[in-house]
């Protein structure tokens, strides 16, 4: 099996790239990216000198080069996770998103297509796997909703529009080529490696750095968090085992409101720190809402754990201790990512809200 994981050097893809490298030898894994703002090859220190890994840097928005590379390492497997990420970014820069989500995903099924599609066993044994995000689905108001596999697209910030066209164009390739397609649209993921731009890393880096912890609104917004190794599992999980042409929602049914998970991080810093009890809470600032700002993510994930045997592996205060302890034990790494152009920037979005 020579299989390419597109984004790899990012938060989720270096978790997904790590476990198959370890977790099936006799795969060659391809790691593609463009090693943005976002990806880090630090990230993969660990596993990068594996006989089973290579490192391919480049651009899935260039179609004559993912054509080139297509014709020249005949992958059996595409997993897709390339993609800018963070919604505060594509107000500002909608652009961006469009190019990478939305034609770098059709460039990569057209050179999957295309190339399988000319070789002797046409598609037989291959798998194209688009990972996505429950962001597709909008905004939840009852309390009693949750987004099943079924639940209409409804995106309401670019990034979440870019996704939900990357989605549709998957599955129009799935039923138009009958190109083998399955995808997965997760909820929020935190962990070790995650870019401090999003909630969970910021608050952790700022709480440390004593900064103002910056809540949006009334921090009433719910988000449903998921431990980034379980969800690599999950990727596992349907890459092998999920039916094609389907779609499985990805979740740990742990839903948050952000005022209460920011005071949750504050109590384990202060414990972690040595700080009397109270401390880093007075740090919490109100900022200006983010425009558009979606109220409630939750995902009903009974159908992976239903038919592929799938379950999150760690309870959400597990998994977030674990997550304070990777931050305050890599200071390196927080140093790295959060210098030069990322520093810049993030100082330029903070004095605009
Ligand atoms: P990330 O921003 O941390 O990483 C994205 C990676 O893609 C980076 O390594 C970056 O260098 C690379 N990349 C960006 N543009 C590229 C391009 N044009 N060509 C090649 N590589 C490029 O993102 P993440 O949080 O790891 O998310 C990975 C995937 O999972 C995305 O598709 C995202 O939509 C999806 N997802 C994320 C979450 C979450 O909570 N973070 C939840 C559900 C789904
Ligand atoms: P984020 O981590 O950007 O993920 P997403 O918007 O994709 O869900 O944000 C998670 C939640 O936290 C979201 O409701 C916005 C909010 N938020 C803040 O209140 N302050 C911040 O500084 C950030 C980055 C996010």
């Amino acid at each position: 099996m020579k299989l390419l994981i597109t984004g790899g050097a990012g938060f989720i893809g270096s978790h997904v790239v790590r476990l198959f490298v370890t977790k099936y030898p006799e795969y060659q894994i391809y790691n593609l990216d463009k090693l943005t703002y976002a990806g880090n090859l630090a990230n993969l220190s660990d596993i990068e000198h594996a006989p089973n890994y290579t490192f391919i840097k480049g651009d899935i928005t260039d179609a004559k080069f993912i054509d080139d590379m297509f014709a020249e390492l005949a992958f059996d497997g595409v997993i897709h996770l390339a993609a800018e990420s963070h919604v505060d970014r594509s107000i500002t820069d909608p652009m961006s998103f469009v190019m990478t989500n939305v034609v770098g995903t059709v460039n990569l099924l057209n050179a999957a297509k295309n190339t399988w599609a000319a070789g002797a066993s046409g598609f037989d044994g291959k798998r194209f796997y688009h990972v996505s995000t429950d962001e597709v689905y909008g905004s939840l108001h009852n309390p009693d909703e949750f987004f099943t596999e079924e639940t209409a697209y409804d995106p309401q910030s670019p990034y979440s529009a870019s996704k939900a066209a990357s989605d549709h164009f998957v599955r129009a390739y799935g039923n138009t080529y009958k190109l083998p397609v399955v995808l997965s649209n997760c909820s929020n993921n935190y962990g070790p490696n995650h870019f401090p731009e999003k909630l969970i890393p910021l608050m952790i880096h700022n709480i440390q750095t004593n900064k103002p912890l910056p809540v949006y609104g009334k921090g009433e917004n719910v988000r449903d968090w998921l431990f980034v190794v379980d969800h690599a599992r999950a990727i596992d999980a349907v890459f092998h085992n999920g039916r094609l042409g389907e779609t499985y929602n990805i979740g740990g049914f742990n839903e948050w409101k952000n005022i209460d998970l920011v005071h949750l991080l504050c109590t384990i810093m202060d414990r972690k720190l040595g700080r009397p009890e109270g401390t880093s809470a007075q740090l919490i600032t109100y900022v200006t809402d983010r425009a558009g700002h979606d109220l409630r993510y939750a995902i009903d994930a009974h159908k992976i754990m239903n038919e592929l045997g799938w379950q999150p592996s760690l309870q959400f205060e597990q998994g977030l201790e674990k997550t304070v302890d990777w931050f305050l034990e890599n200071q390196e790494w927080l140093d790295n990512v959060t210098s030069g152009n990322y520093q810049k920037y993030y100082e330029s979005m903070y004095t605009n809200r």
